[in-house]
């Protein structure tokens, strides 16, 4: 199908979950502003995608191939991601050669900061293009300083003072050595983010400039314009009255349970539940699983906890009928509507970007429980800069105990302490709509993105 002759663009996300949905956020403002979008994606993706409302004029996919029909049990990390990365490459350069001969060929190339190299072929064809950081600024400033030899990973002195960031000790800083075997591919994966932006027209991130402004001005420093267009979720979800804006793009999981949990929530008193949730990838060991438990049961609140289906064997025997009606156990939800939900009170959360700008968005308090990567500092974050919540102590192992899980809980839905998180937490809400609100900063970045396409 051709897509018309309007301007047009291309946006080429990594094909995950939480990498997916701030660009096809982004793609849907570009779209009701008159810009045409062809997304480039994996089919796994393309099969997950749920398109609610008429984009059959606007918004194309097209499927290329990520070479994992080849993948071998043995393989390692850096062959996954070299594989990816010249499977990817190979087919964007096919997909292009046809494109540019197309009556509308795209202006632009958004792609995720993750694949460096598309910059590189965007080039090759003459594409103006962005690259988009769908992690904060603060691990883009990290990320940064650890590419330039500024700082190591895991940092050597046990305080770090980096320009626009509060201090940092090296507990805040991102943790790869979960995996010892790939950590340095994985640091490499992601100090390739910023390898060649001298090359980039502009530089977009999922924040916005209330809530990290010190470090995207710094950001400028690199030379490039860095445009904050977030927080990238549906409008439905920052302002009640736009009722018809609540598509989420992607979820790779089945929330096959979303009605029984709503009418659950509905049956509970306002801020009483917690809502437990470790995102899309990661994975807890027995043992903490068993704290978790025991923490969230011995706190005696309701509580609402994703449990991932690769997740769920770990759970003490008969949890779940120990609990009773005290609490639901689901393998995987809407989280936007449940942390929107008047009944939720905390968010028990790992920490991963999206999850931190959705409860920062929604106006939730945290108990921050970082796993690895970015997660640690965006608790760091949470805790001691927008002040929204408490981070979990963990111990030599990262083991958190029972008794410090129910602690946090109790400290965050009960005490003095938690009237003060929830204070900062509808502060920072406020902030968010009216950065995406029309005239607010984000509205306006991508607002005047839009006038640059019209105008290539
Ligand atoms: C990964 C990394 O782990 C994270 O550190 C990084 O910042 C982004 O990429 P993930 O672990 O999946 O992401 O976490 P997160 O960024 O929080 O994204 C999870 C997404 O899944 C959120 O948008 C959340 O709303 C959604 N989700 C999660 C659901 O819709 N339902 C669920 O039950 C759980």
């Amino acid at each position: 199908m051709e897509i018309g002759s309007d301007p047009h663009i291309l946006a080429f996300p990594f094909p995950s979950q939480g990498h997916i949905n701030p660009q096809l956020q982004l793609a849907k403002r570009l779209i009701s502003n008159g810009i045409k979008v062809t997304l480039l994606t994996t089919l796994h993706v393309s099969q997950h995608l749920k398109l609610q409302g008429d984009y059959s004029n606007s918004f194309k996919i097209e499927v290329i191939s990520d070479g994992s029909e080849n993948r071998q049990e043995t393989d390692t990390m850096k062959q996954t991601l070299d594989r990816f990365q010249h499977k990817m490459t190979a087919n964007l350069q096919h997909y292009l050669q046809k494109a540019m001969d197309s009556s509308n060929p795209p202006r632009f190339i958004l792609y995720d900061s993750t694949m460096p190299w598309v910059l590189d072929v965007a080039k090759e064809f003459g594409i103006a293009r962005a690259p988009v950081y769908t992690q904060s600024c603060a691990l883009n400033s990290i990320n940064y300083h650890v590419l330039h030899g500024e700082l190591k990973l895991p940092p050597e002195s046990s305080t770090i003072s980096l320009p626009s960031m509060p201090l940092l000790s090296a507990n805040d800083l991102p943790a790869y050595d979960y995996d010892p075997a790939s950590a340095d591919t994985i640091i490499e994966f992601l100090t390739s983010q910023y390898s060649n932006i001298e090359d980039a027209d502009l530089l977009f991130c999922n924040t916005f400039d209330k809530l990290e402004g010190e470090i995207i001005k710094w950001m400028e420093s690199w030379g490039r314009p860095v445009k904050a267009i977030g927080p990238t979720i549906p409008s439905a979800y920052l302002d009640k009255r736009i009722e018809n804006d609540k598509y989420y793009g992607l979820s790779l999981f089945d929330p096959n349970q979303d009605d029984n949990l709503i009418k659950w929530l509905q049956t509970k008193p306002p801020s009483s539940v917690l809502y437990v949730s470790y995102g899309s990838i990661v994975e807890i060991s027995e043992e903490q699983i068993k704290n978790l438990a025991l923490g969230i049961k011995q706190s005696d609140k309701f509580f609402l906890w994703v449990v991932r289906e690769t997740e769920a064997k770990k759970l003490p025997p008969n949890f779940i009928e120990s609990v009773g009606e005290k609490g639901l156990v689901v393998s995987w939800c809407s989280q936007l509507d449940v942390l929107a939900h008047p009944a939720i009170g905390c968010f028990f959360t790992h920490c991963g970007w999206n999850s931190t700008l959705e409860a920062l968005c929604l106006g939730v308090p945290v108990v921050a429980f970082p796993q690895w990567a970015d997660q640690v500092t965006n608790a760091k974050f949470l805790e001691d800069v927008w002040k929204v919540g408490k981070r979990v102590k963990v111990d030599e192992k990262r083991m958190a105990s029972e008794e410090e899980i129910r602690n946090c809980i109790c400290e965050v839905m009960e005490e003095e302490r938690g009237s003060e998180f929830k204070k900062n937490s509808l502060e920072l809400k406020k902030w968010a709509k009216e950065a995406m609100e029309e005239g607010g900063s984000s509205y306006k970045n991508i607002m005047e993105f839009v006038a640059m396409i019209k105008q290539s």
